[in-house]
């Protein structure tokens, strides 16, 4: 069924290697037309170039004030945390031990996982976000949960069973074994099954015994085309612990490419204290990184260091990282962001950071084939984002005085008010009340 949306449409037409360029491949059309039909973009240009391509029988779906552009990428989140944000008073380790141990246990329960991963999405869509890579826990049931709720509205979902096997409470720990046949009875059923796909999750080298990641190294070797997901150098102790638990590696994200574990679909989160050799080994690996700004203040892990990455031309996406992330808002996390790069003396500006949450982040996961921007032919994923939901916002947008400021604001004010409507696969999702 063919849909006609009329509103200012705003993207970037290409990837690029560095942040100066975003700017030329914008595309900001003030009247602009899109034409969806069967989940796929067919068509976007100027309301008065486009107006009688529209069928007769078609409604116009008209929202003036309004700016459409494509649905956030978040690149690192874990779906069975959401309960448990704003848990007080830890850093990394304590708080994994104190807080996320406990909450992740329930997810046995197949009952409470469906339960959960309905909120989940909700909160996903009413935050404009349209696809995530996913922690689930070390259950199984949480992860066909999560997919089967994606499924239902044909949602593309990345994401995985926790494979953990030591330094973690009973309750929580699979073996090697038991984490090998979990996740290839997962891959079997859900890999490219509509538009989910799996992550091999270890979910990181101190909960995983070598013979675990040398499983999910197999794993990774046996299904070539799934995605890794897990964390790396995060926190000071964290790293001193890898190094303790695997002395005869050369550091900690060694642990993992020794293992077979690193390349384009591994998904690396916070990064923040990298060796050089480590930096070298996700450039040539061209492995990704997720920047969890939230997150990485929240524990007070670090400040990421997005420069290098630019530098080095590593893919990095935007993730929240609930629940150590406090929001599953991407402009709320693009504004930490921003802060987080001020105190690095470097200016992270709209278009950088509308990149990353975007077409950056459909990059980092190899999905910038299908979504990321309006291409013709891509998925029809996108957000229809109220610039002026509140009064503070309305005040700000009429002083305004270039795009580049308008998106600025947004990015600095918005949050999930901002979000009017969110589309999936072409289909209205989320209409906010
Ligand atoms: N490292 C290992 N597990 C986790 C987790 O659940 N959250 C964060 N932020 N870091 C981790
Ligand atoms: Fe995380």
């Amino acid at each position: 069924s063919i849909k006609a949306i009329r509103a200012s449409i705003l993207d970037i037409a290409s990837v690029v290697d560095k942040p100066e360029d975003i700017e030329q491949h914008l595309r900001f059309i003030e009247d602009g037309l899109m034409l969806v039909d069967n989940g796929r973009i067919e068509w976007v240009g100027t309301w008065e170039e486009g107006k009688d391509k529209i069928p007769d029988s078609v409604r116009i779906r008209s929202y003036p004030g309004k700016i459409v552009m494509p649905g956030f990428v978040d690149t690192h989140i874990h779906y069975p945390q959401a309960e448990m944000v704003g848990a007080y008073g830890e850093q990394l380790l304590e708080w994994l031990n104190n807080y996320t141990f406990p909450t992740e246990a329930r997810y046995k329960d197949k009952d409470y996982s469906r339960e959960m991963s309905a909120f989940f999405l909700k909160q996903l869509l009413r935050n404009g976000t349209t696809t995530a890579l996913v922690f689930g826990t070390v259950h199984p049931e949480s992860v066909d949960a999560l997919f089967e709720a994606a499924e239902g509205i044909n949602m593309r979902i990345i994401a995985g069973k926790v494979m953990m096997d030591r330094n973690a409470p009973d309750y929580l720990l699979d073996t090697p074994e038991v984490s090998y046949n979990q996740t290839k009875e997962l891959i079997e059923k859900w890999h490219k099954r509509g538009r989910l796909l799996y992550a091999i999750t270890p979910r990181f080298a101190p909960t995983s015994s070598p013979e675990q990641l040398a499983m999910a190294g197999k794993l990774k070797q046996e299904y070539p085309d799934t995605y890794v997901h897990t964390h790396l150098c995060e926190n000071k102790n964290e790293i001193e612990w890898v190094k303790e638990l695997y002395p005869e590696q050369d550091g900690y994200l060694d642990v993992y490419h020794h293992h077979g574990l690193t390349g384009p679909k591994s998904v690396f989160a916070h990064c923040i204290h990298l060796e050089d050799k480590e930096w070298d080994c996700l450039q040539e690996t061209d492995s990704a990184i997720a920047f969890c700004p939230t997150s990485n203040l929240y524990l007070g892990s670090g400040l990421f260091k997005l420069q290098e990455a630019w530098q080095r031309n590593i893919k990095v996406g935007m993730g929240t990282d609930i629940g150590a992330g406090t929001t599953f808002n991407m402009m709320q996390t693009l504004n930490e962001a921003y802060k987080v790069m001020q105190l690095q003396q470097h200016r992270l500006s709209a278009f950088e950071a509308f990149y990353l949450a975007t077409l950056g982040g459909a990059k980092s996961l190899s999905l910038d084939h299908l979504i990321g921007n309006f291409e013709v032919g891509k998925e029809a994923d996108f957000v229809v984002i109220d610039p002026c939901a509140t009064p503070l916002q309305q005040l700000r947008y009429d002083s305004s005085k270039s795009l580049a400021d308008e998106l600025f604001v947004l990015m600095t004010l918005g949050d999930d008010r901002s979000i009017y409507r969110t589309y999936v696969d072409g289909r209205l999702v989320y209409e906010r009340g």
